[in-house]
């Protein structure tokens, strides 16, 4: 029987730049998206997925993010003594079991590899899963747990795909694909932020994967590489040097990329239209500017 997949690495240990001043006191995965921190979004993706440890790659600085999984009781009796039972369940699924996290620190800013692979000794020789709270993933079946059944199929390493226009390579994990078969994709070779003209394909690497635990043992040897950084993607693409496969998976649904303003903003938009209590306001605050947008062209 192929191992279940129960743990996953969430790399939190970035700076954050992009978001100063903000970030100069808040963690970024702290950040809300409607009122939910980023961070959030990926653990419950990762609980629907049977992930069952969550391991926190962090770094200096992030303190608010191992208050935020606190449990509160003193704001839960609060809620509970004035009646709020809505807001008491709110907070309570945001309850984690005891001991089912834990955090890490990266001492230095080496890159996603080397974040990856300060964890290994919670990980151990099992399969597991990474996933990056910056790429939100909206899906009816959760990003991860739709990559959970197709690799209970397969076995191997997996990474979540998706096509991006070819000038947006130079951003992104790049696949090169062996064979296509729709949903999946079987990777002969994987290339981190290839210039436009030097891209294997236009399918690239989304912030989740599940990996094997070699993919570890190939860290360890690892040198930096693509921006001087140590690459996870190239200790993915050291799997099929040692003839073990390395599948893409088409997700179903809609990623924001929330490492950049424009994405977050987008996501904050899209997630509010979701809400049955936000929806018709901010739809017609939108309808509004759209009618005042096309007035003035
Ligand atoms: C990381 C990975 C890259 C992947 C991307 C997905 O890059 O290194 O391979 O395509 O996440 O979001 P980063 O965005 O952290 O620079």
């Amino acid at each position: 029987m192929r191992n279940k997949v129960t743990k996953a690495i969430f790399p939190v240990a970035g700076m954050g730049t992009r978001f100063l001043p903000a970030t100069k006191s808040v963690p970024k995965e702290i950040m809300t998206l409607v009122d939910r921190p980023l961070v959030q979004y990926a653990i419950d993706e990762a609980r629907e997925a049977g992930i069952k440890e969550f391991i926190f790659v962090t770094s200096r600085g992030k303190g608010a993010l191992e208050d935020y999984f606190d449990h509160a009781p003193a704001l839960e009796e609060e809620l509970r003594r004035k009646g709020k039972t809505e807001l008491l369940e709110v907070l309570q699924n945001t309850n984690m079991e005891s001991g089912a996290i834990a955090y890490i620190r990266q001492h230095r800013a080496l890159g996603l590899g080397h974040a990856v692979w300060c964890a290994r000794r919670l990980i151990g020789d099992e399969p597991f899963a990474v996933m990056l709270p910056d790429d939100v993933i909206a899906a009816d079946k959760p990003c991860l747990q739709q990559m959970v059944e197709a690799y209970e199929e397969t076995g191997g390493n997996m990474v979540a795909a998706m096509e991006v226009a070819p000038e947006k390579s130079s951003s992104y994990g790049m696949l090169d694909i062996r064979e296509d078969m729709g949903h999946m994709v079987d990777v002969k070779g994987m290339v981190e932020k290839p210039d436009a003209d030097k891209s294997p394909s236009n399918l690239a690497v989304i912030g989740r994967y599940i990996l094997a635990p070699t993919v570890l043992q190939n860290l360890n040897k690892l040198k930096s590489g693509s921006g001087g950084e140590i690459q996870l993607t190239d200790a993915i693409a050291a799997e099929l040097d040692q003839n073990r496969k390395v599948y893409g998976y088409r997700f179903e649904g809609q990623r924001f990329d929330c490492g950049s303003k424009s994405g977050f903003l987008q996501a904050t938009v899209s997630f509010g239209l979701g809400r049955p209590d936000l929806e018709a306001d901010l739809r017609a605050y939108l309808h509004d500017i759209m009618q005042v947008d096309k007035a003035a062209q």
